[in-house]
This record gives C-alpha cells, sequence and structure tokens, in this order.
C-alpha cells in the first residue's frame, strides 16, 4: 500500500489517480470524510495513519503533514516501509523569499533524509495551479492586479510531479535522489498572463500595483499573513534573479514538461465558470 499525505491537494490528488489507475493499492490521507478522492483510493484521517499496516511507501507533503511528519517517519520505518517521497522546493538549494519558508523545507528533507528509509527528495518550483488564484479577476475584470509583473520562474505543472512521485514511490531506481522539478520555459508573471488570455481566446493584461498594496488586499480578503509573506518575498527575489529551470521532468518521463500554456488550456473552466476554484 502507498500512502499519500496532502491527498487532496493539487499534487497529492493526481498521484492518487495515477497510482489507482496502475491498480495499486492507495491510502489517501484526508480530514475531510466527505473527500471526493479518485476511485479505488482508501481514504484515511490523519489520526488513522499509525494504525496502518503493509504500508510500502508515502509521499510526503510537507503542508499537510507538518508536524506529524518526525512521528510519521519514526513509524514508518519500524513498520517496514521501505520508501519515502517529499514534496519539497527549489527554494532549498535556490534561496528566494523569506527564509523561514526554505527552513521548513529543509527540516522536513532532513528529517527524510535521516529517517532511515529510502528517501527522494523532489525539489519543485511554483505550481501552475498558484495562478488559480487569479480566476476571480480574470473572471471580473479581464485583467491580474499584482505586484512584481517581471518576476520570472519555470513555473511546474502538477501533473507532472506527481508522474514523477508515482515512479519514486512504486520503484528502487530513485531511492537516494534529490531533483529540481521545473517547467522548461522562464516566464515572467506578465508572461503568464499573457498566455491564459491565449488559452481564454480573450486578452488578459497584468496590471502592476506596490507590494504593500497586494499585502493588504490579501489581509483584507482575510489571508494569514503567511500567504503575502510567502508570495511577495518570492516575487521580489525572482524580479531580481529568476527561477531554475531544469530538464529533470524530461529525463525521468522521457518527455517534455507540460508548458503553462497546456496548464492553462486544460484549465480554462477554472477562469470562465464561478463554479470552478
Ligand atoms: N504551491 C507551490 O508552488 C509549491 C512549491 C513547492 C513545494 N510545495 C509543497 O508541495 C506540497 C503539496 O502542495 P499541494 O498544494 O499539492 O497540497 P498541500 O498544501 O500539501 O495540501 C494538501 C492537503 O493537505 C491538507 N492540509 C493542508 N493543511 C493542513 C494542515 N495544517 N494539517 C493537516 N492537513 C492539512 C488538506 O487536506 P484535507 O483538508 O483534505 O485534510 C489539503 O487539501 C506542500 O507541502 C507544499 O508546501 C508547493
Amino acid at each position: 500500500m502507498i500512502l499519500i499525505t496532502g491527498a487532496t491537494g493539487v499534487v497529492g490528488r493526481e498521484t492518487v489517480r495515477l497510482l489507482a489507475e496502475q491498480g495499486a493499492k492507495v491510502a489517501a490521507v484526508t480530514r475531510d470524510p466527505h473527500a471526493d478522492l479518485p476511485a479505488g483510493a482508501r481514504p484515511v484521517h490523519p489520526a488513522e495513519v499509525a494504525t496502518l499496516d503493509g504500508v510500502e511507501a508515502i509521499l510526503l507533503s510537507p503542508r499537510a503533514a507538518g508536524a506529524t511528519a518526525a512521528g510519521l517517519l519514526t513509524r514508518a520505518r519500524e513498520a517496514g516501509t521501505s520508501r519515502v517521497v517529499v514534496l519539497s522546493a527549489v527554494t532549498v538549494p535556490y534561496p528566494a523569499g523569506l527564509p523561514r519558508f526554505r527552513e521548513q523545507f529543509q527540516a522536513v528533507e532532513d528529517l527524510a533524509t535521516g529517517s532511515g528509509l529510502d528517501c527522494t527528495i523532489l525539489r519543485c518550483a511554483d505550481f501552475a495551479a498558484n495562478t488559480l488564484a487569479w480566476a476571480g479577476q480574470v473572471r471580473a475584470t479581464g485583467t491580474v492586479r499584482g505586484a512584481y509583473p517581471g518576476a520570472r520562474t519555470s513555473t511546474i505543472d502538477e501533473r507532472d510531479i506527481a508522474a514523477v512521485a508515482a515512479l519514486a514511490l512504486t520503484g528502487a531506481a530513485h531511492a537516494g535522489q534529490t531533483y529540481l522539478l521545473t517547467g522548461e520555459q522562464s516566464l515572467s508573471q506578465a508572461e503568464k498572463v499573457a498566455a491564459l488570455g491565449a488559452a481564454l481566446d480573450r486578452p488578459l493584461t497584468f496590471v502592476e500595483a506596490a507590494p504593500d498594496e497586494i499585502r493588504r488586499g490579501m489581509l483584507a480578503a482575510g489571508l494569514p499573513d503567511e500567504v503575502p509573506d510567502r508570495l511577495l518575498g518570492s516575487l521580489a527575489d525572482y524580479a531580481r534573479e529568476p527561477g531554475p529551470t531544469s530538464d529533470t521532468v524530461r529525463r525521468l518521463l522521457g518527455r517534455p514538461a507540460r508548458t503553462y500554456a497546456t496548464w492553462a488550456h486544460d484549465h480554462r473552466a477554472a477562469f470562465t465558470t464561478a463554479a470552478h476554484r
């Protein structure tokens, strides 16, 4: 059985789907007893994880596992689990943003590499799904108001992360490896908005705003400080120096990484229909 923490997140959900499609037994960790999970996956509440037997491999989402990660890995080692795959971030080797966020990823990497399990670290660039945050503005105004239009990253399609995670969870070949997972195209925020407009067949513009205005707007919308801290800190750095680009997806999956344009095309409904988030 393969245990997926963060199973309702964008990477976890797709990893569960891919593994279930391959016929693997999947335990999907979620606090929501009514979570809409792919067919074949068994929902498991975080409090039940310690009671599971026969877990061969674990996908560790730092955000979802949080403070329980250390205990989870200790029990896994005792119970004979072989592998752990960690969803980390490119900011570990390429610092950007506030140090405390990078340190959180580093701490989970350290726990996993010190756990005694075979460990694969996936250091991911920003997910394409992060741009779903633009959906409300796009639908309402045809613009995206944000800070740092020139901030460049090689955004990764979360479906590519899930495909690599599924490989590493199901075979021994990736034990001990650390992979930098990014898209292959470095795009500024303004270029991503233009690509989204092309996918929607509708011109969209990025309207630059001061970082403080964006921060105040997020806090007024009820988001915790952590969200603007994380976002604006990294965008400020990526405006000075682009995020890294790798060909790891191509090397591991034998095909190019999906482009942001492809992601935008495949997620058009989220930007046109309010029923999608
Ligand atoms: N977004 C990025 O650009 C990026 C880049 C690099 C790395 N990462 C990392 O990649 C990982 C996966 O991200 P993701 O967006 O797919 O999903 P995620 O943030 O890990 O969340 C997945 C699920 O975890 C559960 N969860 C969230 N907060 C929790 C908490 N405090 N306690 C217990 N459960 C919690 C929720 O599920 P339920 O409500 O169903 O329990 C949520 O749907 C994260 O650890 C993230 O830090 C993200």
